[in-house]
């Protein structure tokens, strides 16, 4: 396995480096990741290529015993390259342009840029493929990231038509298609369609989802670019990665397709980020690992995990002593295989002057170079536990298009998919059940229960697919808004919601209600529930059942209408919950799917995440406390945020 650091040498001076390497490979490292923002130290001038530094750097790695992951550096280009071509850089929505000077401020659509950054890309594979030392390549830096996938310059104006005009053939198609007799937008000529800049009210939703789909594109079809060049000249021993950051929900591409041409994937964990005062919860966390293993299905990397405080500019929580090591071991129990600590040391100069690495400024090996060393002393002997598949019999589902028709149009002043998915994936993970976190594209035909949030885009097919699902057996916990439109983002015409699951869910919705920050409905338990009282906040559908039984009514003189129902669909169950109910309700029905379903589960402490993995050598269990206090989890006792494995 591969662990270590990330590593920066060309911020310091030369003669640092070996005693640099040294720290590094006293830690226990046995991999640097190196390179993904050094363009202009390859070619300081347009056509002269230097490789030099990095040869050194190589030469001295190999000496202490360090591989190698390497970036390309396309995500900062030089200066000399923004300054001969300033058609390189994107724009914002009100047209201002990404200067130079931050990073990631290329526009995705510039055949300049990418003419450029292909050329940097094949200099520095021809250089290196037969490298030994670098066993892995990185594309890029965090695609999308901090802003970057979104652009509304000219070039990706004309291109967006003509990605309409290749998609709907005839501009009457499309018309057709958006419904633009709609406040009289109908379009002569694909040259007539705006890109969705601010305007009064607000545009089409097709042509949203549209544009959303577009600048998937246009990220993506890079990525891909970058992707073959890569792999076309790379050494037959070096894979292929590219990394993901935090906030994929809120991204405008789309990740899996992104990932696709990848050997594996890499995630960068920061639990906490500058301006939080604590980290997201145990939950969120342990979500966006799921998540990134269900990208290609299989364990993945960590190529940055927070050792010390993070920061552009404003800071915010330091990780308590064993903290970061206690995520470490969350994301091992999750499925990471190999880890990078995000970086050797903070930097005096430059942007991240407040990202603090596992050594600060002072150069000082102390306390957070212990926790490292700490880490990469004992989970060395559990290699084998960690290349162990994850085989979840939960998944949680998401779609991209249901996601971007969600952030167009949001609803509910409160909306949010990351919550709306955490809200169905919290119960399940604080009974230490596995989950994969996939699309509604994947195979889901073998899991056990699917949890569904918001899935208002389901289109006859999908709808066909899930229906098909709890016939077989299946368990589904759809949440609210299910099945209301097609996937142009217009709303089923004569298909009372939840449209194409209606007959699996056995419920019409008659009427909705969007509930406003801080308001709440009170849910009464009736039948099997009754007695039990709950809220609900962010939205509410009023249901009329079927077929289905009824869970839970809102408690309103008004509307004293089914909230929440349970379905017996052929061999299988489907849970419509129509609200965002609180975390007690959705715990409870978990207990009951996980119960009916012979599925074991682990009660544990709150805020003691334990997971079990399996390998022919035996069982194991990750043991994690999130919280500040002691806690005993069966014979074990763990001190504050302490984590380990333990052999059953
Ligand atoms: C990541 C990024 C790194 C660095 C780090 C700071 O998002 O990939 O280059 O900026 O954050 O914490």
């Amino acid at each position: 396995m591969y662990i270590g650091v990330d590593y920066y040498p060309e911020h310091w001076p030369k003669d640092m480096m070996d005693q640099d390497l040294q720290g590094i490979k006293g830690l226990g490292s046995n991999m640097i990741r190196i390179g993904e923002f050094a363009w202009h130290l390859m070619e300081p001038k347009e056509g002269e290529f230097d490789f030099s530094f990095f040869d050194e750097v190589i030469k001295k790695a190999k000496e202490q015993g360090l591989y190698v992951m390497f970036g390309t550096p396309t995500a900062t280009f030089p200066a000399w390259l923004a300054a001969k071509y300033p058609s390189i850089l994107s724009e914002d929505e009100s047209g201002n342009v990404r200067v130079f000077g931050g990073r990631r401020q290329y526009c995705f659509n510039s055949d300049v840029y990418r003419k450029y950054s292909a050329q940097i890309t094949e200099k520095l594979l021809n250089h290196y493929r037969d490298e030994e030392a670098i066993v892995a390549w990185q594309i890029d830096n965090e695609f999308g990231h901090e802003g970057s996938d979104m652009c509304y310059c000219e070039k990706c104006h004309n291109a967006f038509q003509h990605f309409l005009a290749k998609k709907y053939e005839s501009i009457d198609q499309l018309n057709e298609t958006y419904g633009t007799i709609f406040w009289g937008q109908t379009y002569n000529d694909f040259s007539e369609i705006p890109v969705p800049k601010k305007t009064i009210t607000t545009h089409n939703p097709s042509l949203q989802l549209d544009w959303a789909r577009f600048r998937s594109h246009s990220v993506n079809s890079y990525a891909h670019e970058q992707t073959q060049i890569v792999r076309s000249l790379k050494g037959e021993h070096q894979l292929v990665t590219t990394n993901v950051s935090g906030g994929f929900f809120h991204k405008w591409f789309d990740h899996e397709e992104n990932v696709k041409l990848m050997d594996f994937v890499s995630y960068d964990n920061y639990p906490v980020w500058g301006g939080l005062a604590e980290p997201i919860p145990p939950a969120a966390i342990a979500m966006t690992h799921d998540f990134n293993r269900g990208l290609l299905g299989k364990n993945y990397w960590i190529v940055e995990e927070l050792m010390g405080a993070q920061g552009h500019n404003i800071i915010g929580y330091l990780p308590r002593p064993n903290q970061a090591k206690m995520w470490s071991y969350q994301a091992f129990a999750h499925g990471c295989t190999d880890l990078l600590y995000f970086r050797w040391r903070g930097m005096t100069k430059g942007a991240e002057q407040f990202c603090y690495g596992v050594v600060d400024h002072d150069n000082k090996y102390g306390r957070k170079y212990k926790e490292v060393q700490s880490v990469f002393t004992d989970i060395v002997q559990y290699e084998n536990v960690l290349q162990s598949p994850i085989a979840a019999e939960v998944a949680a589902l998401y779609d991209y298009d249901n996601i971007w028709s969600w952030r167009f149009q949001q609803q509910s002043a409160d909306f949010d998919f990351t919550n709306e998915l955490l809200r169905l994936y919290t119960p399940f993970f604080k009974l230490n059940t596995p989950i994969d976190v996939i699309s509604t594209n994947r195979d889901f035909s073998t899991y056990k229960v699917l949890l569904v949030p918001a899935l208002q885009i389901i289109d006859r097919d999908l709808g066909e697919k899930l229906t098909e699902f709890a016939a077989n057996g299946g368990t589904i916990i759809f949440s609210f808004r299910a099945g209301l439109k097609d996937k142009t983002n217009n709303v089923h015409f004569k298909l009372t919601s939840p449209g194409y699951i209606a007959e699996a869910c056995g419920i019409e919705i008659s009427e909705i209600e969007a509930l406003s920050s801080g308001q709440y409905v009170p849910l009464k338990g009736v039948g099997s529930k009754e007695g039990k009282t709950a809220t609900c906040g962010v939205w509410r559908d009023i249901l009329t059942p079927t077929t289905a039984e009824v869970l839970y009514k809102y408690e309103d003189p008004f509307y004293p209408e089914a909230a929440i129902t349970k379905n017996d669909y052929m061999e299988g169950t489907v849970y419509y919950v129509g609200n965002g109910a609180d975390e007690s309700v959705l715990t409870d029905i978990a207990r009951d799917v996980l119960t009916n379903n012979n599925m074991t589960f682990i009660e544990s402490p709150d805020g003691v995440e334990v997971v079990k993995r399996t390998t022919t050598e035996g069982e194991f269990l990750f043991l994690m406390n999130h919280t500040a206090e002691d806690q005993v989890f069966e014979k074990f006792a763990l001190k504050p945020y302490e984590s380990k494995v333990v052999r059953l």
